[in-house]
């Protein structure tokens, strides 16, 4: 089933290619009018301020909690009893060490608290707080696909695998502007969208 969307679009090949479009321009838009220093680091809200700005142009649920059940895999998402609760108790969790931020990321996502740019969102989200609390961001061009997908689906249980990925990518160059747009490539084409490349937009 399509999701509803602000497009008018109806038919799922011409939305996924949209979506990626539109919200490409949108995070390349974030990074080069400097906006993306306003978000705030390392809590829901900040995470639901960098999922608005990718999607508001395309869905209705931008930056809003799901009111739907949703899972991938085996794993079920929390459940829409406890998500208005979840993201203020993960807002409570430390966020000083690499260990602690990854565990709070583990956390986000096992919320999963939009409907859809969940994993887009927080990869952005995720770099914002390694910025800020220990100067150093993910080069994402060095995780593989499958390596990330199944080092997050091991996460829900264990996040050893997680952490170790994550670790050995990092990167001090925290404001270069190629990283950032490599990185959102990078991250789209985890989730299956790579028809546009974000610094061509
Ligand atoms: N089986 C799973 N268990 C836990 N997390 C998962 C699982 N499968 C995918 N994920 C996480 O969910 C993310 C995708 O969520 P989604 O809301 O679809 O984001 P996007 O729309 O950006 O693709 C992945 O990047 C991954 O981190
Ligand atoms: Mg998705």
């Amino acid at each position: 089933m399509i999701l509803q969307n602000k497009l008018n679009i109806n038919e799922q090949i011409e939305l996924h290619l949209a979506e990626e479009k539109i919200s490409k321009q949108k995070a390349k838009q974030l990074f080069d009018t400097d906006e993306i220093n306003n978000i705030e680091v390392g809590t829901f809200c900040g995470l639901a301020q960098i999922h608005y700005y990718l999607f508001c142009d395309i869905y209705d649920f931008a930056g809003k909690i799901r009111d739907v059940n949703i899972s991938k895999g085996d794993f079920r998402f929390a459940p829409l009893l406890y998500l208005t609760e979840s993201p203020k108790n993960i807002d409570k969790m430390p966020h000083r060490t690499f260990d602690e931020i990854i565990e709070k990321y583990v956390e986000m996502n096992i919320a999963h608290p939009f409907r859809e740019g969940n994993g887009r969102a927080m990869r952005i989200w995720l770099d914002l707080l390694l910025k800020k609390e220990i100067k150093q961001v993910v080069n994402w061009n060095l995780i593989d696909k499958e390596d990330y997908l199944s080092a997050m689906e091991r996460s829900v249980v264990r996040s050893i695998e997680i952490k170790h990925l994550l670790h050995q990518a990092l990167t001090d160059k925290i404001n270069d502007r190629e990283i950032f747009m490599k990185g959102i490539d990078i991250s789209y084409y985890y989730e299956g969208y790579y028809e546009y490349k974000t610094e061509e937009l």
